[in-house]
């Protein structure tokens, strides 16, 4: 299955803000995992986006190998007056390759809108980063039939005009999925999943045909397979499932033949 695909796909572990110094251990257990081969690092990109305060130990701790790091959000601006923020610069220089943005618990708890999201996108690909930028429709928005009418809308005002598929990754989350057991169906997933290629490719042009699109959203061992093998899925943005070593592995299992 996995050597069919045209795109390498990517399971981003978010930590949110869980973990202190002692979760480092989880990471190291990932790192043995990719390094033994079991999970065939070479058929799957993984990333493990763990709060700020543990990106460069957990950096250092991944030289060498093929464990990427990612952070979970950024200011726009490179440097200045901006008590408590990091940036894109910052994340880059500790160690990240890539940052989430826009995902619905910033959204949310921030406030942020689509346009703060594009300008965060931005300034992840002035520093260097991949931009996972995340997207998804609450519970009430699906109810009334709005998933597509949504997903489209925050494409069009998150994604900057210069997104590649080598800058960029978006990440489907439905918001009612996030943390509840919850998933859509596979067919729920695909329409979304081709309802965004086809959105970008008018957005983007021909690079969106090769821009990694993940699922995210209550994504486990035990639903990672059926999820993974959707058209357009191309890996997944894992929350609660990611914080221990085991359950992060029970999911890139999906990809081993
Ligand atoms: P859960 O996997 O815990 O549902 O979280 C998904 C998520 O928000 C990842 O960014």
């Amino acid at each position: 299955m996995t050597s069919a695909r045209k795109i390498k796909p990517l399971v981003a572990g978010n930590w949110k803000m869980n973990g202190v110094k002692a979760a480092l251990g989880e990471a190291h257990k990932v790192r043995e995992a990719l390094a033994g081969g079991s999970t065939r690092p070479s058929a799957v990109d993984v990333m493990l986006c763990p709060p700020a305060t543990l990106i460069s130990p957990l950096a250092q701790g991944a030289a060498g190998g093929s464990l990427l790091i990612g952070g979970q959000d950024c200011h726009v601006k490179a440097s200045g007056a901006h008590t408590g923020d990091i940036s894109a610069e910052m994340l880059a220089d500790a160690g990240a390759s890539a940052v989430i943005v826009g995902h619905s618990e910033r959204r949310m708890d921030h406030g942020e809108m689509d346009r703060d999201v594009r300008a965060k996108a931005e300034a992840a690909h002035r520093a260097g980063l991949t931009a996972i930028i995340c997207v998804g429709e609450t519970a009430g928005e699906r109810a009334i039939g709005l998933t597509l009418t949504v997903i489209g809308r925050q494409l069009a005002g998150s994604v900057p005009k210069g997104a590649t598929a080598a800058n960029t990754v978006i990440a489907y989350e439905p918001v009612w999925a996030i943390g509840t057991g919850l998933t859509p169906t596979a067919a729920d997933v695909a329409e979304v999943h081709q309802f965004m290629r086809q959105t970008l490719g008018k957005q983007l042009g021909e690079t969106a045909g090769t821009m990694r699109l993940l699922y995210g959203g209550s994504v486990k061992a035990s639903n990672a397979k059926e999820l993974m093998a959707v058209a357009n899925v191309d890996g997944a943005l894992v929350g609660g499932a990611s914080l221990k070593a085991d359950d992060f592995c029970g999911i890139l299992a999906a990809y081993v033949d």
